[in-house]
């Protein structure tokens, strides 16, 4: 058979830069996609930098990584660029450092130097000279202004300065050097701490096998890890990890599901942790999955379209963690924003949370107040096999969740809530607000807050 006749066509480098500026980041996740690539190349460093200057603001990432040569520089700036990844990669489409850089700004360049240059060398995109142009053609670095900027992180160590410059994206440009600019910047600085103390805590506490903790810093403070699950209350129920095995257009792989109950607003040790946990997007919507992809964090609540957040649920949080082969069947998308659980699988799924789910409701009602020990207590999780989805939503069915109340169970020391319950138990309707008023009341005066 004869090759058919063949043209290339070569996207319009103008039009299609553009439109790659809205896939779907903003200021906070588009820095989460450069630091994966930081933590990608073995970086323990990663110090940010935002700086406002009016329209001349500008923003750096900076690591301490591997680096890569001029010429892995000159690959990495191209859209799609090309490497082999490895199975536990945080990197996937070739695009990310492009994709999230035009996101914010029209210029972004990138220094760089391996353990084999004794100085770093810089290369950027100027969509200003790409619209002149409409040539793909990557410049390299001459701007003398921005040498202290881009090689004095790497004078003495190899990795990388991300350099993101004519910030329109950021600031909104018509008045780029007022107060409320200025007072976006730090907002954006803020919500931008919350994000990657999230995103990447357990990169930054040392808990994802094969990497060395992440330090990371925005304008010289550090950045601490915020735990989801808040391990460190004592009374945050962790109940026992199920794996569930997963085979989408004959890939096969596994799913680490670890469900944790988090205590109520009154089985905190502080009304400040109590606080602090709610995270980035409050109680309500901080409830549901967090799902992992190597590591990273890609979804922080919610609950997939299974149900919808509740009051009465918010105390679930569940991790779901999966490994990079399963990309596919997760619909991970370019932003590494979104992920969808594998439709196949949704059912098995909502079997396995329905236990977890009842126990949050039961906790924030506060009808099971007398079990909620730091390790579950006498709480007893139903044994399944989970290799086969189908087989497991059956087994869950027969096995439903079980309370056990051990027959020597020591003489009942009952809490404060167990009393409140009580005394709500025996009031007259309209004694019940008083009761809660006056609980309210006792507790803070416990925890010393009147
Ligand atoms: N800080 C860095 N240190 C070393 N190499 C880097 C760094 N940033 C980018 N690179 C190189 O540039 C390449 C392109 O990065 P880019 O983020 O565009 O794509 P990716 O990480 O491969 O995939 P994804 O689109 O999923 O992020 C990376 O594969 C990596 O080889
Ligand atoms: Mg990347």
């Amino acid at each position: 058979m004869t090759e058919p006749q063949s043209h290339e066509v070569i996207p319009s480098a103008k039009r299609l830069m553009k439109s790659l500026r809205d896939v779907g980041y903003d200021f906070s996740s588009a820095v989460a996609d450069i630091v994966d690539n930081s933590i990608e190349a073995g970086a323990t460093k990663i110090e940010i930098n935002v700086e406002f200057h009016g329209d001349k603001s500008f923003v750096t990432i900076a690591d301490n990584g591997r680096g890569m040569t001029p010429e892995q520089i000159i690959e990495a700036m191209r859209f799609g660029s090309d490497r082999d990844y490895s199975k536990e990669d945080l990197g996937k489409f070739g695009l990310g450092l492009k994709t999230s850089s035009l996101s914010q700004c029209r210029f972004f360049a990138v220094a760089s130097r391996t353990a084999k240059q004794d100085k770093a060398e810089a290369y950027c995109w100027d969509m200003d000279y790409v619209e002149k142009t409409d040539k793909w053609h990557v410049l390299s670095l001459e701007d003398k202004t921005w040498a202290p900027v881009v090689y004095d992180p790497l004078k003495k160590n190899t990795g990388t300065v991300v350099l993101w410059w004519k910030v329109d994206r950021m600031l909104g440009y018509e008045h780029p050097y007022g107060e409320h600019a200025n007072k976006k910047l730090i907002s954006m600085c803020r919500d931008l701490e919350e994000h990657l103390a999230m995103v990447f805590h357990r990169f930054l506490t040392g808990r994802v096998l094969g990497r060395e903790t992440v330090r990371m810093s925005i304008n010289g403070n550090p950045i601490k890890s915020w735990d989801p699950f808040v391990r460190y209350e004592a009374k945050t129920l962790v109940l026992p990890p199920i794996k569930l095995a997963i085979e989408h257009e004959g890939t096969k792989g596994e799913v680490l599901i670890e469900p944790y109950v988090l205590p109520s607003q009154q089985e905190f040790s502080t009304i400040e942790k109590f606080d602090s946990a709610a995270g980035p997007a409050n109680w309500n919507q901080q409830q549901g999955f967090y799902i992992y992809r190597a590591g990273r964090m890609i979804q922080s609540g919610g609950w997939c379209r299974l149900r919808t957040p509740d009051e009465h649920t918010k105390l679930a949080r569940i991790a779901l963690s999966f490994s990079p082969d399963l990309d596919d069947a997760f619909k991970l998308n370019v932003a590494k924003r979104q992920v969808q659980l594998p439709a196949e699988y949704r059912d098995a799924i909502d079997k396995i949370i329905q236990p977890i789910v009842k126990i949050a409701r039961e906790r924030y009602d506060r009808k099971d107040r007398r079990d909620s020990h730091a390790s579950g207590g006498n709480l007893q999780w139903p044994r399944i096999d989970t290799s086969d989805p189908s087989q497991l939503a059956l087994q869950l069915e027969k096995q439903p969740f079980k309370r056990i109340v051990p027959d020597d169970a020591p003489p009942q020391v009952w809490t404060l809530d167990e009393v409140e319950q009580k005394a709500l138990s025996v009031a007259k309707p309209h004694e019940k607000s008083i009761i809660e008023n006056v609980f309210e009341r006792l507790r803070k005066k416990l925890w010393g807050q009147l």
